[in-house]
């Protein structure tokens, strides 16, 4: 069994290191990416409070529908499979390769609503030398939840998670 239950005192940058440890320590000897999308997904859940999603979307490059984002593992309420890279949060990211840091959702152009509960949003891009391979989305039900420390700390799993999903 694994038990990664964070003690619910710590601070924002305590959580999110021990969830990059957590995170470290269930993907390194895994070369499947899916089994480690799943297993990272639910370790956000479990280490950072008031989420209603959390996940993945993955850069296919498939001939058939050109470059876009398709939905990958996560928790929370069945989501939107595709979006164009540069369409929503998420696409913005992909596109910038930059975090994307949203307090409220509806007042970002383009936002796709997948759950009407989101109120906030961040997303951060998974680069693989220098190109982006994926995002990692987080919804919150409460407006302007995401603080510059938890984009740094996503930030650091984004990193953690580039030669592994
Ligand atoms: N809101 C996202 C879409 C994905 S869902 O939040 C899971 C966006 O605007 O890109």
């Amino acid at each position: 069994m694994y038990d990664f239950k964070p003690d619910s005192s710590l601070d924002t940058a305590e959580r999110y290191r021990q969830l990059c440890d957590a995170a470290d320590a269930l993907t390194k000897d895994e070369p499947d990416a899916v089994a480690n999308m799943a297993n990272v997904a639910a370790l956000i859940w479990e280490f950072i409070p008031d989420l209603n999603w959390a996940g993945f979307y993955r850069v296919s490059n498939a001939k058939s529908a050109g470059r876009e984002l398709v939905l990958g593992p996560f928790v929370g309420r069945p989501a939107c499979i595709r979006i164009p890279i540069g369409v929503g949060v998420c696409g913005a990211a992909a596109q910038s390769g930059e975090t994307q840091r949203v307090e409220d959702v509806h007042s970002f152009p383009g936002h796709i609503a997948c759950d009407a509960a989101s109120q906030s949003e961040l997303v951060v891009p998974v680069l693989r030398d220098d190109r982006v391979i994926a995002v990692i989305d987080l919804d919150s039900p409460n407006t302007a939840r995401f603080t510059a420390e938890d984009a740094r700390g996503l930030e650091s799993l984004a990193r953690l998670l580039s030669d592994r999903i």
